[in-house]
């Protein structure tokens, strides 16, 4: 049997991936999965832990599910590790959005200066889980869908001496659904290429019966967009001379200025992103809180992250049954991205093996998407060295080098202000 460690287990998404599991379990046996939370997460973690029992129970299936706040207990022996965590909770998702916004610019969790500093909390701690992992699980995979993966992703493989660490995201498999969707066909039937970075993802190509129908799923596509992005229409002209699909994300450079307006517009109306998550969160805990109830609440999918499970549920029992079927993870694209560097780490095609994803050739990026490629890249990059030094200046160099900061003085003051808010959250500066 397996045992997994879910740490960040308080979720409220945990029923999506208990669903998922449930699902599967004739493939993926999963024996015993650990919830593991922190003590301000105590009450959530409970409410979902029972929630999930029945759920097991509802399907007859000998899971044994342990809700623990001792971290080390639950990585002890296990062979899959995912991370969903929130450092801070919403409330630091709160002043990430807000903060900036107040400033001019756009407050988004998981690009911009809100992007950074989520950033800035989560990546010590998830370096902290690796070392953890080597000494515990040291054969575990570690699956991280904490935001924001690719920075993230990028310390992971710069500072741990972790390899078998994969990010993961909805963004893909939603695209992929929205995709098959409009033309009228299965999942399965419908290959996709995606290519690039988390949250900067790009389609490639879409084939279907041995015919390539790009250029008609360009015609299609215009205002799809995860849940919690409004989908302004992509103009068609534009999206003909690109020749390749953004995903919802891109619209925050492409369309920089509009999402201001739209987030100062939603700000005066319903307050953050943040804020209304937490409404959300609220209701769905007081249905999860139902002792009749015994499945996943349909009322999750108001979340952006809905069917996240599909995607990890599917990419660990690829992993575990050494499938070699092909999904859209982060992971080093080994020379495969000719526009990244051999060893940054990409969103892509691969093969899924036991001995973790091969990247697959997804075709080339146009060059008029190679700019902010690399300088998303370099965001990344020089933000994930600022939460591993706590240098000032480097935090400074990762603001300044986002293309939704633009201003060197604004950059400054929100860079101090979040600092200050977050000061419990980030010791390393
Ligand atoms: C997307 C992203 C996730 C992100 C989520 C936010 O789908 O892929 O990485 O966490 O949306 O959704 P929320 O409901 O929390 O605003
Ligand atoms: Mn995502």
């Amino acid at each position: 049997g397996i045992k997994i460690a879910t740490i960040g287990g308080g979720s409220s998404y945990t029923p999506e991936l208990v669903d998922g599991f449930i699902k599967r379990y004739d493939k993926l046996p999963v024996r015993e999965l650990w919830l593991v939370d922190i003590e301000e997460g105590k009450h959530k973690l409970e409410i979902v832990g029972n929630l999930a029992r029945r759920m097991v129970e509802k399907a007859g299936l000998p899971m044994k599910i342990y809700t623990t706040l001792d971290r080390r207990e639950a990585l002890k022996g296990a062979d899959f590790v995912t991370t969903q965590l929130r450092v801070g909770l919403l409330d630091a998702r709160i002043k990430d959005e807000r903060i900036p916004l107040s400033h001019g610019m756009l407050g988004q969790e998981t690009n911009g200066a809100g992007g950074l500093f989520k950033g800035l909390r989560t990546i010590p701690v998830i370096l902290d889980i690796c070392k953890d992992m080597d000494e515990l699980c040291k054969d575990a995979w570690l699956v991280n869908f904490t935001n924001p993966v690719g920075m993230i992703m990028e310390a992971v493989n710069r500072y741990s001496g972790r390899k078998k660490a994969i990010g993961l995201c909805n963004v893909p498999i939603d695209m992929q659904k929205a995709i098959a969707r409009m033309l009228n066909r299965p999942l399965e039937e419908v290959y996709i290429t995606f290519g690039g970075l988390n949250h900067m993802v790009f389609v490639t190509g879409v084939y279907v019966d041995g015919r390539d129908v790009m250029e008609e799923v360009i015609d299609l596509w215009g205002n799809q967009s995860v849940k919690n992005i409004k989908g302004i229409e992509w103009n068609k002209g534009f999206l003909k001379q690109l020749g390749v699909i953004p995903c919802s994300y891109h619209r925050y450079y492409f369309m920089g200025k509009e999402y201001l307006e739209e987030a100062i517009e939603h700000y005066k109306e319903n307050g953050t992103r943040a804020e209304k998550v937490k409404k959300i969160e609220e209701e769905l805990f007081e249905l999860y809180k139902d002792v009749n109830l015994k499945e996943k609440p349909k009322q999750l999918e108001q979340r952006g992250g809905a069917y996240y499970s599909d995607a990890a549920c599917n990419l660990i029992c690829s992993i575990y049954n050494d499938t070699r079927d092909i999904q859209v993870v982060n992971t080093v694209n080994r020379g495969v991205l000719d526009e990244l560097e051999y060893d940054e780490v990409a969103e892509m095609n691969c093969i899924i093996t036991k001995n973790g994803p091969v990247p697959v050739s997804v075709g080339k990026l146009p060059k008029a998407v190679n700019g902010l490629l690399q300088q998303i890249k370099s965001f990344e990059i020089a933000g994930a060295k600022a939460a591993v030094t706590g240098d000032y200046d480097k935090a400074l160099l990762a603001m300044m080098i986002n293309p939704l900061v633009f201003s060197q003085s604004h950059a400054i003051t929100v860079l101090d202000e979040l600092l200050e808010a977050h000061k419990e959250y980030l010791p390393q500066f």
